[in-house]
């Protein structure tokens, strides 16, 4: 079925265009000067010390969780002591599959922990309530662009000796309430830039991190386990290193999640658009938000009352019951706007968990279940047209009154 609005669109322009014809013109396409340009460019406009340009979020999660569990290892001083197997990690059940693997890929147990209705984001109490002795960190997810709970986040972290990943592949342009980016409060933290997401390289991701010694190691794990791409020179010192050709010098068990060129070119041209696309992703939401405020006894919309520190990389609604919901749904997709469900829903309700070995004992999170039974949302596409969202206001009212 093909939808009038549909959940996301291509907003490339002229300039992105251009940027592919002109990168491919050089002959040079694989990771080279574009993505080391991007990367400069994201660390700016980030304010991090460091930015790791990786083929998607979910890479981004895989290197950057992994980089903190080696350097737990290595440098146990930096991370409150070592991870190890069987080490409990909180992150929220409204998450996303690529979220988890990472941790599981080190024999470290994901412990779930519910969330806030108002904001779809977990808490401090609602981590608080999961938190057991085997506890050694969380991996925070701010969903859709909604940066609520994140230093508060930290701050208990920080109380209570634990690392702090962000998987803010939904989050980017995001602001805390303290006035951080999203994507700068965790040690590390990963984006994605699918092309649904706020910036677009087709696919992409990055890993953010003021640490010199994650970013090595995030280099080294991109890059099949090699030493090529460091910016400290700790491991050639090493003895071990020695006699080894310091091009082919491989310190770690590495991936290959690297970008291309065209991707990072990309990237650097939806880079210089990010103010307007804020700008107009916000426009929008501000305008759904009005079109539906006198319904709130049917609809609410988590993030409404936050809207100029959201990135609102979609558009939630949460329904009063799950009949209401059908309905609506229902309604709004015959009208020709497309719906999904909000990420996820509940990750523990979905049939991967019985590959995962972690289903025994976790938690019942109610809210997450209403996200699951009662949620919905619509794309926005930063390039919709006033004409658009008048249609799409006009669906959604007579969707959720009739
Ligand atoms: C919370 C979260 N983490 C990770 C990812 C993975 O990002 P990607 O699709 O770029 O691999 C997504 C995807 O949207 C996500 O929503």
């Amino acid at each position: 079925m093909s939808f009038r609005i549909p959940l996301a669109y291509n907003n490339f322009g002229p300039a992105e265009l251009a940027a592919i014809q002109s990168t491919v013109d050089t002959g040079m396409l694989t990771q080279g000067r574009q993505v080391e340009a991007f990367e400069k460019a994201l660390a700016e406009w980030s304010g991090a010390s460091y930015a790791i340009f990786v083929n998607s979020g979910s890479s981004a999660n895989l290197i950057g969780i992994e980089a903190l569990v080696y350097l737990s290892r290595m440098r146990p001083d930096l991370t409150h002591g070592p991870l190890n197997p069987g080490d409990e990690i909180i992150t929220p059940g409204l998450s996303w599959p690529t979220t988890l693997k990472p941790l599981l890929n080190h024999g470290l147990r994901p412990v779930f922990c519910d969330i806030d209705l108002g904001t779809l984001n977990a808490t401090v109490e609602d981590m608080e309530k999961v938190r057991t002795k085997r506890t050694r960190g969380v991996v925070a997810v701010p969903v859709l662009g909604n940066p609520s709970g994140l230093d508060e986040i930290r701050a208990w972290c920080d109380a209570n000796g634990l690392l702090m990943f962000e998987d803010s592949c939904e989050s980017f342009g995001a602001v805390t309430p303290s006035g951080k980016n999203v994507g700068r409060v965790g040690m590390a933290s990963a984006f994605s830039f699918y092309f649904s997401h706020h910036i677009s390289t087709i696919e992409g991701g990055a890993i953010l991190t003021d640490s010199a010694e994650v970013a090595d190691l995030c280099y080294a794990l991109r890059s099949h386990g090699w030493t090529r791409h460091f910016k400290l020179n700790r491991f050639e010192q090493d003895e071990k290193l020695q006699g080894i050709d310091p091009r082919f010098c491989f310190v770690l068990p590495g991936y290959n999640v690297r970008a291309t060129e065209i991707n990072a070119a990309i990237g650097l041209e939806q880079l210089k658009r990010v103010p307007d696309f804020l700008a107009h992703r916000r426009r929008i939401a501000k305008g759904r938000i009005s079109a539906i405020a006198d319904l709130t006894d049917k609809v609410v919309v988590p993030g409404a009352d936050i809207v100029d520190r959201h990135s609102w990389m979609t558009f939630p609604m949460l329904f009063a019951n799950s009949q209401l919901r059908e309905r609506a749904q229902k309604a709004i997709e015959a009208g020709g706007v497309e719906t999904r469900p909000v990420i996820v829903g509940n990750i523990l309700r979905h049939p991967l968990m019985e590959w995962l070995g972690v289903n025994a004992d976790q938690p019942s999170l109610p809210h997450c279940d209403a996200i699951f039974e009662r949620g919905i949302m619509l794309g926005l596409n930063p390039l919709s047209s006033d004409e658009e969202e008048a249609f799409i206001a006009d669906v959604l009212r007579r969707s959720i009154v009739d």
